[in-house]
């Protein structure tokens, strides 16, 4: 098809050692490779193997040497406080040496593990960074999560010091994130040795003297730590992320081959050059924010954005227009819900026309797929390329991409365009054989996944071959289905597990289940995905109660949402159950949530061949009317 583009893939796929050797140019190595890619234990492929890197050094120390000290790495904007602030790359590696040499006071050194559990603010980047520059481990909790959440991560990844801060600020409440850590302290097995808390302003908190340290007293008298070299291998992350069940999977993120793709990706994949601003609108909580909030625009030397705020509401639907012409943003990056919160707001766009967005570039989406509308909305108001891009914690970069930085190629709607250099994207079926253009099959990627790819799940690599590698020998699963066209075009339908995209957040469905499972009136459950016109998709709950329940059921379905958020976190967006007498079955017992999703969302659906009771299905449709659905589903 399109020759720049096509030479470039054809060649990382033919010969993926040259390929990936090249772009390790770029990068500052303590010690060189002794192979580009060991090939040695497949399934596990390793990058870089007997180089040494510190992931610091070539976020921050690399750019103050070679004459970006004085240039903004980070800029922080925080509508929601009312606060601004710019560290340079000079500020920056001074904060990270004080950080990591106030880490290493404490005995933290390579290989052990911080969790960071804060907020949108700078010191949040710094503590990632730091980190980076001991050689140890960081595992950055999201602030939507709750006690027992972040009290399963620190079980799995015993960390020695737990990095947070007094508080988060959503609209119109303060998050303290204080007592929610002391609760999953409490819960959890492990313990660490010490907590460091940064006092915010908005609200102060009381410290355990035998366990917390002020942020400020952590560093008081702290020396500068330099950058540990650490083999390219070594683990420089875990995050985090929903599996099937209600036990999250431990994605873990190397050092070498992460510089090295996700460097090469700020200039082939979204076009920017070392010195623009780039700004990815998302949460460091999330793979989006570790990847091109904090590393990826940090290696290329470019001024990143931190913003602690929302597209809507603070103050009002032109925060994003706003940010882009005050800080003079290049390219940025978003989820399609950011963009359904504006339009729903300011459906005529009037806000974008308040500012000057003339050196605005290109917005790129991702989390979810792009809708037709949102997409015809950007692409007509802002009047720059809108191209959506498909990836996964996992991947920890695009898996497909409109690679704008070598060759723009034609949109098409629906579509996050083809794989990109280095993923050789297929569509297959159940016997791992590929399956014809234009029919819907497991999008897989064939083995070895390039570099910045997760290489195991921290402390569990049976079930990285489990999850991920066995279904289909040869290839990694995905897990999302779709169909690829005649011009290799990828289309992203759905998942093929039970986890669901509520405003660009992955959850699972498993993981509400067993809680709502945990309510004592509660004999069996199901949750299922339904269309929301805002967040993509909603959790909705089906309760099944115990036998000679004697309560209102609306006083159930009041304690599950409540349960939900306590348990699992706000970010769940738990808020609607619905109390059916039975739940509909396959003969073996399987629940039918597809076809309780397909009811609820008012699509058509057909009578599973294997379902136990047809009537059941009437029951379900009878119990969803009573709560608005499918009518409301979508309002
Ligand atoms: N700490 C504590 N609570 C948090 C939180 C955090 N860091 N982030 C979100 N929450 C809470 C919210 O306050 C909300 O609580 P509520 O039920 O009391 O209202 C709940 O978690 C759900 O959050 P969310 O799903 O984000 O919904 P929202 O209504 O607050 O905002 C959007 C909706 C679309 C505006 C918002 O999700 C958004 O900006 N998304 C786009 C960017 C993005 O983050 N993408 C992620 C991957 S790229
Ligand atoms: P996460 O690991 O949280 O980034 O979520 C990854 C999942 O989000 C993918 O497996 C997809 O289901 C979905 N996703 C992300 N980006 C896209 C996209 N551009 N189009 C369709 N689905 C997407």
């Amino acid at each position: 098809m399109s020759s720049r583009f096509d030479a470039v893939f054809d060649r990382s796929l033919r010969d993926p050692e040259g390929f990936w050797g090249e772009a390790a140019e770029a990068v500052s190595w303590h010690r060189r490779w002794d192979r580009v890619l060991d090939d040695r234990r497949p399934p596990y492929y390793r990058w870089f193997a007997g180089a040494e890197v510190n992931t610091c050094h070539n976020a921050v120390d690399v750019h103050v040497e070679a004459g970006r000290g004085e240039q903004p790495a980070i800029i922080h904007d925080s509508p929601i406080t009312g606060r601004k602030s710019t560290l340079t790359y000079a500020a920056l590696r001074d904060a990270t040496a004080r950080f990591a040499g106030a880490l290493a006071r404490l005995g933290v050194g390579r290989g052990d593990r911080v969790i960071i559990y804060m907020p949108m603010v700078p010191e949040a980047v710094v503590a990632m960074l730091g980190c980076a520059r001991l050689g140890a481990v960081h595992s950055v909790v999201f602030g939507g999560f709750a006690s027992k959440e972040l009290a399963g991560r620190i079980d799995d990844c015993e960390p020695k010091v737990i990095v947070s801060a007094s508080c988060g600020i959503e609209p119109g409440r303060t998050v303290e994130y204080k007592p929610l850590l002391d609760g999953a302290i409490e819960l959890a097995r492990h313990r660490p040795d010490r907590c460091v808390i940064l006092q915010r302003p908005e609200h102060r908190c009381l410290l355990d003297p035998a366990r917390d340290l002020d942020w400020e007293d952590f560093h008081s008298g702290a020396e500068p730590h330099e950058c540990v070299p650490v083999a390219a291998t070594d683990p420089l992350y875990i995050l985090y992320t929903s599996g099937t069940t209600g036990r999250p999977k431990g994605v873990v993120r190397d050092n070498g081959g992460h510089i090295v793709a996700l460097k090469w990706s700020m200039k082939n994949i979204y076009g920017v050059e070392p010195g623009e601003v780039f700004w990815a609108a998302s949460d460091i909580g999330w793979v989006v924010g570790h990847s091109y909030i904090v590393y990826a625009p940090l290696f290329a030397g470019n001024t990143t954005i931190l913003f602690e705020g929302k597209p809507v509401g603070t103050p009002d639907p032109g925060t994003f227009w706003r940010i882009i012409a005050e800080h003079d943003v290049r390219v940025m990056f978003t989820a399609p819900t950011a963009f359904r919160a504006i339009k729903r707001e300011d459906p005529a766009g009037e806000h974008i026309g308040r500012h000057d967005l003339s050196a605005f570039r290109t917005l790129f989406l991702a989390g979810e797929r792009t809708d037709p509308d949102t997409l015809h909305w950007a692409r007509e108001k802002l009047r720059v390329p809108v191209i959506d891009h498909w990836w996964q914690t996992e991947t920890g970069w695009s898996i497909c991409a409109n690679c704008i930085g070598i060759e723009a190629l034609p949109v098409k709607e629906g579509s996050p365009t083809r794989g990109v250099p280095g993923m050789d994207v297929r569509v297959v079926d159940e016997n791992a054989e590929e399956v014809e253009r234009g029919t819907i099959g497991a999008l897989v990627v064939k083995l070895p996944l390039p570099p910045g790819t997760f290489p195991t799940l921290w402390n569990a690599g049976e079930r990285f071959v489990e999850s991920y590698l066995a279904e289909f020998p040869g290839y990694y699963k995905t897990a999302d289905a779709g169909y690829m066209d005649e011009d290799d075009y990828v289309y992203v339908m759905s998942r093929t597990d039970d986890i669901i995209n509520v405003a660009g957040h992955r959850l699972s469905t498993g993981a509400m289940e067993e809680v709502l499972a945990a309510h004592p009136d509660v004999a069996e459950c199901a949750v299922a995905g339904v269309n929301d016109a805002l967040k993509g998709q909603a959790p909705l709950g089906f309760l099944v109660l115990n036998a000679g329940f004697d309560r209102s059921p609306a006083e159930v379905v009041a304690e599950s949402v409540a349960l939900v958020r306590d348990r699992i976190g706000p970010v769940a967006s738990f808020k609607t159950a619905v109390v059916v007498e039975r739940l509909p079955k396959t003969r073996s017992g399987k629940i039918l949530r597809g076809t309780m999703q397909k009811i609820a969302n008012g699509e058509e659906w057909r009578m599973p061949a294997t379902i136990d009771d047809p009537a059941i299905l009437d029951e379900i449709t009878e119990a969803l009317r009573t709560i608005g659905y499918p009518a409301e589903a979508a309002s």
